[in-house]
């Protein structure tokens, strides 16, 4: 069991005197709707049932204390609550202080100290958020050790603002809404422009979700992400010229047909194009869902990577490869990019009897193309963050 070994190491590192929580938030899949929560528009991501453990004990000093399993090599790396600055050097543990940081722009100063030990099992930078999950994480953690009233829903926000404004990526709020707001079997329709939300059932009859995971390893800091989300900004700005709207999330498609000629520069149209087709996009396959048609909802997952990559060009050739193998690949139902891009994953819908032969065909065809292999996991959508019992 996951919770013995996490806590094990715990003791073993932090000693074994006071009361130690073990929790746990998941990881996220995105099944459609990839760059729109930026754009006001729709998205439909589910939380996993994999994600990242977590062992944590209040101190009664100032001091944070904080060892991740996935970079043992790190060791115990130890700071104070009086030094929350971002910082180049310390990897991966700006995000649980990017929390603690946020957690007192809103109010809610942490005074004591804590151990925290972290097990996380979804690949890291793999697009499958491991870091929005530690965020919500923490958040949790927070919430748990020092009695903070604070919503799930509050989590995810505080968390996308950690990462903003402590991490400096320009993330929207998907990625922490998805994980703070998980439910089992479920996806989540979320309007990013209103935060209004609603959960679909995923039933898939004899299908089942399948992620394929490049390996090529991506950072949202270094990434061309903060670039996409300034080319949105200024083919905003031209289009309101002549159209009175808040966000692209906001246009039909019709509407950008009529008045995307506006926006003067080819590359921002045609960023401003996916991410209205997008939106248009994400709605029509949950309401594809609704009626049950999953072969309508997989096509409009495939003309989803195909904007991606053609209009948004976030994808690459070890993405466009999973894909377009997996496309070849008789009981796919639909496969696209998730997440970010630029390396991380793809998520394909699979049928059952489908599934051993495609990680044997499109696993074999990426190692002969890519130099490397690929790795695959059959997924379950799992529930939110929850303290491990
Ligand atoms: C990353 C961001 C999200 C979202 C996706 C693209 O995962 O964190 O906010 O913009 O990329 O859809």
């Amino acid at each position: 069991m996951i919770k013995e070994k996490v806590l094990a190491k715990f003791n073993e590192l932090f000693g074994e005197e006071g009361e130690t929580g073990v929790y746990f938030a998941p990881g996220r899949v995105n099944l459609i709707g990839e760059h729109t929560d930026y754009n006001g528009g729709h998205v439909f991501p589910c939380a996993l049932t994999i994600g990242t453990y977590g062992a944590a004990r209040r101190r009664s000093d100032r001091k944070l204390r904080f060892y991740s399993m996935n970079f043992g090599h790190l060791g115990v790396t130890e700071s104070s609550l009086d030094d929350l600055k971002p910082d180049k050097e310390a990897g991966w543990t700006n995000y649980p202080k990017g929390v603690i940081w946020a957690f007192g722009e809103k109010g809610m100063k942490v005074e004591q100290g804590m151990d925290l030990l972290l097990f996380g099992n979804i690949p890291n930078g793999s697009g499958l958020s491991s870091s929005a999950s530690v965020e919500v994480l923490t958040g949790f953690i927070l919430k748990d050790l020092f009695g903070f009233e604070v919503s799930n829903q509050e989590l995810a926000q505080i968390g996308q603002f950690s990462e903003n404004r402590f991490n400096g990526v320009n993330c929207g709020i998907m990625d922490q809404f998805a994980i703070a707001m998980g439910k089992a079997g479920h996806a989540i329709f979320l309007d990013t422009a209103t935060l209004k939300y609603e959960y679909a059932p995923l039933k898939l009859e004899n299908a089942k979700i399948v992620i394929s995971c490049s390996n090529k390893k991506r950072g949202l800091g270094d990434s061309k992400y903060n670039e996409r989300r300034s080319e949105c900004e200024s083919a905003l700005a031209q289009i309101g010229e002549v159209v009175g709207i808040n966000a692209l999330g906001d246009l039909t498609e019709e509407q950008f047909e009529q008045y995307g000629r506006a926006i003067r520069d080819d590359v921002c149209r045609r960023r401003a194009k996916h991410a209205v087709y997008e939106n248009q996009r994400t709605v029509k396959a949950v309401e594809a869902l609704k009626n049950n048609d999953v072969k309508l909802f997989g096509e409009l997952m495939n003309a989803s990577h195909v904007s991606l990559r053609d209009d948004y060009e976030v994808t690459g050739i070890e993405l466009d490869t999973l894909v377009e193998e997996a496309w070849k690949v008789e009981g796919v139902i639909g496969s696209r990019m998730t997440g970010a891009g630029f390396g991380g994953c793809t998520v394909s819908l699979v049928k059952d009897e489908a599934v051993d032969t495609f990680i044997e065909k499109v696993g074999a065809a990426y190692e002969e193309k890519i130099g490397y292999a690929a790795d695959f996991y059959v997924v379950e959508i799992g529930d939110g963050p929850a303290r491990v019992q």
